[in-house]
């Protein structure tokens, strides 16, 4: 493993520090009046990636002590390899790149000793563009890395590590601040990066407590972003500050040709609002090679089913594949890493020295049958289909017809046999299902009905399946999350998730504090096959094993594209409604017209079939309409939400 120099510095306060900053807090995306239908998709798509971003990135490897030679090395590694081939198309450079902001006039110089390529006929006078264009004859694609505020998270948290910007405080401003038109014209315009992400420190560790601002080193941001405390946390404007970006490389790269990777680590509920301000948003703080840091960085994504689809993908964070716990003396870890991402549609950004990479750890970032499950074009995420600390059953639902991808995984430290089931699949029960093991790259004996496997501490067996679904045809709309916007979740003040397994601060590994709670935002928010509180649907006392579990005065939108002929669900308020009292109305929506609505309905009473003929519709809305106020959250379940 690669010396980490910030592991080393001085990291250790920082996420705690935040928390102790007070500064004005703000609202979530609560709503108090039921949500009106839009009539259209209302996600637009910010750059081009219709399947996860995959390629490599500098820091898990290096962190910000990289150069031209590592990151070219790597490159030449990626293709000789036959990753390229695979899909790994981004070579990304991370934090380090920098030297400083020329003034007066702000151009951004490159750090020319570790970069040598960039060196131009005045030491000011900089550019990339040898090293992209070096990428790009290779077939390759360029990344670089940026931070929203004025400063970055190296300079708060490894003062002693190399590379660090350098001069008056002005020019150590290396952050898009006050510069995100001129840095994006430079980066994707002079400079032919085709991706860029966008770290937050700048926004939360320089105020005057925090890791940056302490230093007496660099202007004071009072922080908009507090990591552990959403409701201290300015959610609007920090995404105001990521809209500007996507905004300026619209104006740039007019026909979207471009990645906007946001970096701001599952803060200020960002699990809700990236889909609609980047192509891919971080879900949770770093990961780092260690097993319970990827348990953490899976968990923060795994219940976002619904957020991720065709151009927009939720980021567990870069693989650790080759690091660490999940090294070439933990081969099963790794597989088990690499399995979790790619049925989550995660972003498969690798993060390790491929120059020496043993053949074990390219054969597993290079297995074809593994990515092609990531790379799915329906962009469906896993759905969990069998959910408890121990085990986990994750189902994504593949472009073929009757086609499955499955990840058992064994979280616990005991050997377990786990049955698969027909009815985990939402296939028919009484007919063949096949199976293929995508790590042996063997046919399995077909099954009918359910079969047991046996798996090893912290496995992941992955699987491909296909059988008869359940449905003649169409498809449940939880096995078709690529095609679901979560328009409005209904949640009036965000919370946190608690069911994110709470992993010790991965640069510290320090118990000096309380411990590590609840701290991204996101419960409540409409989940497949749950109830947004992750409890089995339920409505009067029936069980329900699929569906889109919501909160009342949800608006939920899905891409029908005229493929479908009728929508049908079994709708009531569910057994686990916080408020027992006030009453709602589930409304669906065909391009903005009204198809069908439930009586009001409230909770106890037993569900209500609906149906709506949508031929031709292009978008359908669920509108889950509270009646009344209520003093709790209503929740409410679509129960066997289905389109055919
Ligand atoms: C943050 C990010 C990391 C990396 C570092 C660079 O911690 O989350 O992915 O970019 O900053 O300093």
């Amino acid at each position: 493993m690669p010396t980490d120099h910030r592991r080393n510095a001085q990291r250790l306060p920082w996420r705690m520090l935040a928390s102790a900053i007070l500064l004005a807090c703000c609202s979530g995306q609560g709503h108090a009046a039921p949500p009106k239908p839009s009539g259209h998709w209302s996600l637009v798509t910010v750059g081009n990636a219709p399947t996860p971003p995959m390629g490599w990135n500098s820091w898990n490897a290096f962190f910000t002590d990289l150069d031209e030679a590592k990151v070219m090395g790597v490159a030449e590694a990626i293709v000789k390899t036959g990753l390229a081939d695979r899909g790994y198309r981004y070579i990304n450079i991370d934090d380090g790149w920098w030297l400083k902001r020329r003034s007066p006039d702000g151009r951004m110089v490159i750090r020319t000793a570790i970069f040598p390529s960039a060196t131009g006929n005045n030491s000011d006078d900089t550019s990339f563009k040898p090293f992209t264009a070096k990428l790009h004859a290779m077939g390759l694609k360029a990344g670089i890395y940026s931070d929203i505020g004025y400063n970055s998270c190296s300079q708060a948290w490894a003062p002693q590590g190399p590379n660090l910007p350098e001069g008056t405080i002005a020019e150590r401003e290396v952050g898009l601040h006050g510069h995100v038109s001129q840095d994006i014209a430079l980066y994707l315009g002079d400079w032919g990066f085709d991706y860029i992400k966008v770290d937050a420190c700048g926004l939360s560790a320089f105020g005057p407590n925090g890791g940056g601002g302490k230093q007496g080193k660099y202007r004071i941001w009072q922080p908009l972003v507090v990591d552990q405390k959403v409701n201290l946390t300015n959610i609007s404007a920090v995404r105001a500050l990521y809209a500007e970006v996507g905004h300026a490389l619209s104006m740039q790269r007019p026909g979207g040709d471009f990645v906007l990777s946001l970096c701001n680590w599952g803060t200020a509920n960002v699990r809700s609002w990236g889909k609609d301000v980047g192509t891919m948003w971080r879900t949770s703080n770093d990961m780092a090679p260690r097993w319970t840091n990827m348990l953490h960085s899976f968990d923060s994504v795994a219940t976002r089913e619904l957020y991720a689809g065709p151009g927009h993908w939720n980021d567990p964070d870069m693989l650790e594949v080759g690091n660490g716990a999940f090294d070439n003396n933990h081969l099963l870890q790794a597989r088990a890493h690499f399995s979790l991402w790619a049925i989550e549609a995660a972003p498969l950004l690798i993060g390790t020295d491929l120059r020496t990479a043993p053949q074990p750890i390219l054969d597993i970032l290079g297995n074809a049958e593994v990515i092609a499950i990531d790379q799915d074009a329906a962009g469906n995420q896993g759905v969990l289909a069998h959910n408890s600390g121990d085990y986990q059953i994750i189902v994504k639902t593949l472009s073929g017809r009757g086609d499955k991808a499955v990840a058992l995984f064994n979280r616990s430290d005991e050997q377990a046999d786990i049955q698969l089931n027909a009815a985990h699949l939402k296939m028919a029960a009484d007919r063949p299902i096949r199976v293929r093991d995508l790590w042996t790259h063997q046919d399995l004996a077909p099954f009918t009905g359910a079969r047991m496997v046996r798996l090893q501490p912290h496995e992941v067996v992955l699987l491909k399946v296909s059988g008869t679904p359940l449905l003649a045809s169409g498809f449940f709309l939880s096995e078709m999350t690529g095609r679901i916007n979560v328009a409005e979740d209904g949640i009036v003040s965000p919370e946190a998730d608690p069911t994110i397994h709470r992993m010790a601060d991965p640069y510290a590994y320090s118990t000096s504090s309380t411990g590590s709670r609840p701290i991204y935002a996101g419960w409540g928010a409409p989940r497949a096959d749950s109830t947004p509180y992750d409890e089995t649907l339920g409505i009067a006392g029936t069980s329900y094993r699929t569906g889109i579990g919501a909160l009342a005065n949800s608006r939920i939108e899905v891409r029908a594209d005229g493929a479908f002929e009728r929508f049908t669900a079994e709708v009531g308020v569910d057994d686990s409604t916080r408020d027992k009292t006030a009453a709602v109305q589930f409304e669906v929506y065909g391009d903005g017209k009204l198809l069908v609505a439930s009586p009001s309905m409230r909770f106890g009473q037993a569900a209500v079939p609906i149906s709506a003929a949508v031929q031709g519709v292009k978008i359908i809305e669920l509108i889950a309409h509270q009646k009344n106020s209520s003093r709790e959250n209503m929740v409410v379940t679509w129960a066997n939400a289905a389109l055919n």
